[in-house]
């Protein structure tokens, strides 16, 4: 098979920056690519957060045209994927980009120049291309951050030469966030005040860069098959249902995969023991360690874990109204979490309210998610909505059973439990509110406590799932070469 040009533009990448599952994908995708063969390389913003100590200024600064604000001047970094030789670029902007966080300021609104920040890595993605003499096959981009990249290749780039080959792929991680700002900037975009109407770029009045990307991109996938049908619905759609549907020929599903060198019970370095299959009894003490870092006493009693960003799409409103049925029965919870300053203050009450059965961390810890995916019995994750969701994956792995509202990516990769046949990998529930969640969770419960064998036997089918990037990255190629011939671009 013919090798590939791909350039990821993104707006994170684990291990540099990070605030959700967008930063595992961006991380993992392009090393399962290389190693299909294709010449595979990212681009992201250099936050204030990412280390330069091992990586290499390239000599020539980068001139990134911006409309009416004119050219700006970037530096540009180079470093490498960990565990890869996948190139991966940061486009150093100080005035944009040198803040500890990476989208919103400490009251957790947007940043003001949200707009100008990612239009600005959207066209260095383009300018990067020119400036490396890299000849892309496939410009991929991810949200609405970069999906003005989309854009950009059927603007302005669509007679540069240097594009001749490229065709360009916009993977929809999220559509709730879409980018949508005031109609002035199309200044900045400089593609042309005729795409500023209703089927291209406008919603609302306002700039729609998800949407640009949307009607812009050769080809678009979801994160999973059931969320790429859901985002054709007014449910799910988020207002842009009826552009979705404009492009559903070329719209695909495909499920993320898991990094298995970061997530892996047998190797991780942030839990011991390691346990894999065959020495599954060792999860306890792990377990047992958990409840002692998380001051719970250390008893036999199921314990159920949330790892998440505590926003809306979560369904955290929906454990808060829960909380205290679901603390009424034997067990106990921890949470790590940020997000909302409500479930902040009301999550931390929880934990002083209940200190022997719920505890709770407020913030983000990468080592710390490791040591809670590997320690719990259960993991409950109840999102409104879930366009793929990773945790529920690392949770099967590490034998720790999801209760999930069963919705996008949860419904695609959690097998319901079956009380007959004891078949299954988690416990679902198919419309979202307290009372089921409630309902669910105490199925879960009573599962652990009077079916062990069957908890058992889930728990190892869990482990033995193939969520390995392998197969998915495969289908990346697929709809790469799809992508190509239906841009009418020869493949190579
Ligand atoms: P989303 O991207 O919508 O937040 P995913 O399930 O796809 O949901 O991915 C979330 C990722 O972020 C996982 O890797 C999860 O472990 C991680 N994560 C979420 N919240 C935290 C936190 N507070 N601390 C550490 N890791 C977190
Ligand atoms: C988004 C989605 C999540 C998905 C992740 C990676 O953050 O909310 O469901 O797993 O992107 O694709």
């Amino acid at each position: 098979m013919s090798k590939l040009n791909v350039l990821f533009a993104a707006s994170e990448c684990h291990p540099f920056a990070k605030t959700g599952g967008l930063a595992d994908v961006v991380g993992a995708l392009p090393k399962f690519l290389k190693k299909l063969g294709h010449d595979a390389r990212v681009v992201m913003p250099r936050y204030y957060g990412v280390d330069r100590t091992n990586l290499k200024k390239l000599p020539e600064p980068l001139g990134v045209p911006m409309g009416i604000i004119g050219e700006m001047w970037c530096g540009v970094y180079e470093g490498r994927l960990p565990n890869s030789d996948v190139p991966i670029y940061f486009i150093d902007y100080e005035l944009f980009f040198g803040r500890e966080s990476l989208y919103n300021d400490a009251n957790g609104a947007g940043f003001m120049d949200n707009d100008n920040r990612f239009v600005l890595l959207s066209r260095a993605a383009m300018q990067l291309c020119k400036a490396l003499d890299f000849h892309p096959h496939i410009l991929h981009a991810h949200d609405w951050h970069t999906s003005a990249a989309n854009l950009f290749l059927t603007t302005i780039y669509a007679n540069d030469d240097h594009f001749r080959d490229c065709a360009s792929v916009l993977t929809i991680h999220n559509m709730q966030h879409q980018g949508a700002f005031y109609g002035g900037l199309m200044n900045v975009l400089d593609v042309g005040w005729e795409h500023f109407n209703f089927r291209e770029i406008e919603m609302d009045d306002k700039v729609n860069l998800l949407k640009a990307g949307i009607t812009h991109a050769t080809m678009i996938n979801a994160v999973s098959p059931t969320y790429a049908e859901e985002i054709l619905t007014s449910k799910f759609g988020c207002g842009l249902e009826a552009t979705m549907q404009t492009r559903v020929n070329d719209l695909w599903g495909i499920l993320n995969g898991v990094d298995t060198d970061e997530w892996n019970p047998k190797t991780d370095r942030f839990i011991a023991p390691n346990y894999d299959e065959t020495t599954l009894d060792k999860k306890l003490a792990v377990k047992r360690a958990l409840q002692k870092e998380m001051g719970l006493p250390r008893r036999e009693a199921p314990l159920i874990a949330i790892v998440s960003r505590l926003v809306k799409q979560k369904g955290i409103d929906a454990i808060a109204e829960a909380i205290h049925d679901l603390l009424a029965l034997d067990i106990q919870m921890v949470l790590l979490g940020d997000g909302e300053a409500w479930a902040h203050f009301y999550f931390g009450d929880i934990a002083r309210f209940y200190p022997k059965k719920f505890a709770c961390k407020i913030g983000f810890d990468g080592a710390l998610s490791h040591r809670i995916e590997a320690g719990a019995d259960l993991f409950l994750m109840p999102s409104r909505f879930e366009p793929c969701g990773l945790n529920q994956m690392y949770s099967q792995l590490y034998a720790t059973l999801p209760i999930v509202h069963g919705v996008g990516g949860l419904q695609d990769s959690v097998e319901n439990y079956d009380e007959q046949t004891g078949e299954g990998t988690g416990f679902k529930f198919y419309e979202l509110n307290a009372k089921n969640l409630i309902n669910t969770v105490g199925w879960a419960v009573h599962t652990w406590y009077n079916r062990q064998d069957h908890f058992r036997a889930m728990q190892k089918r869990a482990m033995r799932l193939n969520y390995g990037w392998d197969e998915s990255a495969k289908t990346y190629e697929a709809l790469y070469f799809e992508a190509l011939k239906r841009a009418d671009k020869e493949t190579p």
